[in-house]
Formats: C-alpha cells, sequence, structure tokens
C-alpha cells in the first residue's frame, strides 16, 4: 500500500502552482452531461475522484475525451442509462450530483446513496427535499436514490441547513424546470458560483449565485461551452498552512486572493506574514507564532476543509488555541494520530483546546480521511526526522502531485510502496 514517507525539518522556500478546484469541478462535470452538445472544461485537476467522476460519466454513455491532463471533452447526447452504478462511484461523495443532473435532463435518475470521506454523518435530505419541491418522486430503495417527475416545476425552497451540494443539485436540476426557482439560504462558497457561472454559460438563467438567495428561471435547454474551472481555495490554504508551519516562505500561485480571506486573516492572527498580489499570495512564516481560535462556518466563514491543516499550525504556535467544528461532527479523527507526533490537543465534543508545542517528532501515522492526511503530510515536514504517513489513497483524492509540488519547495517527501523502500529513502537523504 502507499505511503508518504518524510524526513521534517526542511521550511518550504518557492513558488507553488494551484491546480484547478476539486469541489467545483466535481459539479461542473456532473452538469456538462445536462446538454446534447460538446462542452470543452479546462484546468480541472487531475485528482482521482474527479477520475473516478469521469469514470462514471462514461459508464452512462456519455463521450469522454481527454484533450490533455486538464482538459476535457464531454458530450451527453447518448446517454442511454440514468441509473449509475459504478462500483467506484459509491466512494466519493458527489456523486449526488448525478441526481440533479439526470433528474433535470431526464426527469429520472438512480443513484447509490453516496460515499465519501468519513468527517460524520452527512445526510442528504436538504437534497430530497429540494428534488420534491420541483415535483419529483423520490425514494431511496436497496441503498440508492430513485427520482423521476413528469415535469419538474419550479418552486421556493428554504434550506433548513446551508449545505453546498444541496445548493448546487437543487441548482442543476430546477435549470431545466418550468419557471423561476427560488432557493434561500444558499451556500455561498467560491464553487457554488462556478458551478452557477458554468450553467449559465451553457444558456442558464441562474443569478444570485454567491449570496444567500439564488433564483433560477428554468430554460428548456442547454447548449454547448468552453469553460475553465477556478483555482482551487482548499489547495492553496493547504500550502500556505504548510509555508506557516515550516517556518518557510512560499508563493502560491494561480490562486483567487479573495477567496483566501479567512485563512489569510488567520495565519495573520498567528504573526505570519502574508502578501496579497493579483492571482498569487505569498506566506512568509515567522520562528515564533501566536495563538488563535477557530470557527468553523459556511463560507465566507473559516472553512471546515482547512481545519486539520490550521490545527497543525496551532499545534505549533506559542500558547492555547481553540478550534471549534461547526459543520461536521467527526473530524478531529486525526488529533489522536498527531498526538503520536508530540501534539497537546484535547478534544471536547466539537471543540479542540490546542496547546502548542515547540517541537514535533516524526512518527509513523495514518491518513483518516483527505484533508486531515495533507495535515499529517504538514506535520511531518515541520517534526524532527523522520514521518511515514499511512493510507495515502485519501490524499490522491483531492491533492494533484501533492509530493511533487512539495518537493519543489524543498520538502524531503517521497511516496514509497513497502518498507524496504522508506529504508532506502533514509539511507538517500541521512
Ligand atoms: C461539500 C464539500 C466538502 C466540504 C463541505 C462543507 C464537495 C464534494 N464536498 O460537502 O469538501 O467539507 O461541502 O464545506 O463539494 N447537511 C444536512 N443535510 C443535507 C446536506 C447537508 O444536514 O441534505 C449538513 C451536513 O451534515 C453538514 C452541513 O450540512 O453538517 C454541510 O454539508 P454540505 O455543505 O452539504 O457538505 P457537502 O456538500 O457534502
Amino acid at each position: 500500500m502507499e505511503q508518504y514517507v518524510i524526513k521534517g525539518g526542511n521550511p518550504l522556500v518557492g513558488d507553488v502552482t494551484i491546480s484547478g478546484a476539486k469541489n467545483a469541478a466535481l459539479g461542473i462535470l456532473a452538469a456538462s452531461i445536462m446538454t446534447d452538445d460538446d462542452v470543452l472544461i479546462d484546468n480541472l485537476p487531475d485528482v482521482r475522484d474527479i477520475n473516478v467522476l469521469l469514470e462514471a460519466i462514461e459508464e452512462i454513455g456519455a463521450r469522454v475525451e481527454r484533450i490533455d491532463r486538464h482538459t476535457v471533452r464531454i458530450n451527453g447526447s447518448n446517454i442511454k442509462e440514468v441509473a449509475v452504478d459504478d462500483e467506484y462511484i459509491r466512494r466519493i461523495r458527489a456523486s449526488y450530483y448525478f441526481i440533479g443532473a439526470l433528474l433535470g435532463k431526464y426527469k429520472s435518475a438512480q443513484v447509490p446513496l453516496p460515499g465519501g470521506c468519513n468527517i460524520g454523518s452527512r445526510p442528504i435530505d436538504q437534497h430530497l427535499k429540494g428534488f420534491r419541491a420541483l415535483g419529483a418522486e423520490v425514494n431511496i430503495e436497496r441503498g440508492a436514490v430513485i427520482a423521476h417527475a413528469i415535469d419538474l416545476v419550479a418552486a421556493h425552497i428554504y434550506l433548513d441547513v446551508v449545505s453546498v451540494g444541496a445548493t448546487i443539485n437543487i441548482m442543476m436540476a430546477a435549470a431545466l424546470a418550468e419557471g423561476q426557482t427560488i432557493l434561500e439560504n444558499a451556500a455561498k462558497e467560491p464553487h457554488v458560483v462556478d458551478v452557477a457561472n458554468f450553467l449559465n454559460s451553457m444558456g442558464a438563467n441562474i443569478k444570485g449565485a454567491g449570496t444567500d438567495t439564488i433564483r433560477i428561471r428554468g430554460v428548456n435547454r442547454l447548449h454547448g461551452t468552453e469553460y475553465s474551472i477556478i483555482p482551487d481555495q482548499i489547495e492553496a490554504g493547504t500550502f500556505m498552512c504548510a509555508a506557516a508551519v515550516t517556518r518557510g516562505d512560499v508563493m502560491v500561485k494561480n490562486v483567487i486572493p479573495k477567496h483566501l480571506e479567512a485563512i489569510t486573516a488567520k495565519l495573520m492572527e498567528m504573526g505570519c506574514e502574508v502578501i496579497e498580489f493579483d492571482d498569487e499570495v505569498r506566506v512568509v512564516g515567522k520562528p515564533t507564532q501566536r495563538h488563535t481560535d477557530i470557527k468553523t462556518l459556511p463560507y465566507p466563514g473559516f472553512p471546515t476543509d482547512m481545519q486539520p491543516q490550521m490545527s497543525v499550525a496551532l499545534a505549533l504556535a506559542k500558547g492555547t488555541s481553540m478550534v471549534t467544528e461547526s459543520i461536521f461532527e467527526n473530524r478531529f479523527k486525526y488529533v489522536d494520530e498527531l498526538a503520536r507526533m508530540g501534539t497537546n490537543i484535547k478534544v471536547e465534543g466539537n471543540v479542540a483546546v490546542i496547546d502548542g508545542v515547540t517541537q514535533l517528532t516524526g512518527a509513523q501515522v495514518n491518513a483518516p480521511d483527505l484533508r486531515a492526511g495533507a495535515a499529517l503530510v504538514i506535520a511531518g515536514l515541520a517534526a524532527d526526522g523522520y514521518t511515514v504517513v499511512d493510507e495515502i489513497g485519501y490524499i490522491q483524492r483531492g491533492y494533484e502531485c501533492f509530493e511533487e509540488k512539495l518537493q519543489g519547495l524543498g520538502a524531503m517527501i517521497e511516496k514509497v510502496d513497502n518498507d524496504r523502500e522508506v529504508q532506502k529513502f533514509k539511507m538517500k537523504v541521512g
């Protein structure tokens, strides 16, 4: 099984270029089958979740042509199957986007209940509430969501919880419904806006994405388009944290600084220097960084997907920090792994109380999910000695060329397959 082996202690220095946003790409790829014309999507991240979704798109009969590593052409005119049942698709959360896309286009969808990272119970009741409000009959049978409608008709929908997935899913179905749907208490994340922009470039009529009220006037059909995905806010934030934790100096390129404000603010409160340019941010770590408190919230609040990485930064800051997780209830599982590296963190309910320490030591640790996996790698980069991170399949779901990008910043990290290769790495780096 693949692992990362890391020798810590090198400050990260240099430039890193951020890939396209995974979570935007997942919505956009699913939405691309809603037209019979060709859709060309660029700045696609080459990560496992995206490749699994592309396989599933092909499986239901759409044509998927990989032009290059980051560009794909999709044509959904030959879709014969509204039942998605790829064995891998169950494992990725975003499989639920097929419900909105297929229901919108064919008024019928059959999709397995989603898997994804195990960070909490993750219900999809708000998605289903939205589809039902649009006139669909929705049932759960044998582990799958089965949705049908004679006609989709616009509705006034209020989300009981702010949900990224439900907002995007309802937006897709409503784009091809009759009349104007009003979606209230909608999620405002950058990837919600990106999917709305993409749908609009296909002829949809969506207004207000990025605010908490989205108005979707249904159209009869969507047409082909060419679209470039926004940069990944969380990948950018992860490298910003890595720069801070290793007391490095990194220029994070190809970003939208506005999307990073919550992360920038917290790093600055900790005493890091963060300098914003048009499409890059430079993060300079300081020898002594200060504690601060964080509470995860829907955008523009601090993103839950950055909670583990920032907690590592706080674990090496002076003083006591409180991190409150208010989106997912099971997102502190990595804390036990971090403890093996010498952190001092106590979790009570949804709050982690972090007492900063001055040094971490390398250890063998397990990535419990995607973002926590990245956080453990960052901890390893700062730790004294060697760290081995197991279960890196999670990390590869969402970070393109993670180890190569880190190596480009001077990190001593390698992907290995077995203990012999770990030993070889140790001999090589000394
Ligand atoms: C998306 C992201 C994920 C990120 C999360 C929050 C994708 C593929 N994943 O996940 O990386 O961590 O947003 O920014 O884009 N909820 C309900 N009922 C629902 C839907 C959600 O109660 O029908 C709750 C969830 O349990 C959670 C909160 O709402 O507590 C937010 O979830 P949501 O925004 O839907 O997350 P995802 O779209 O699954």
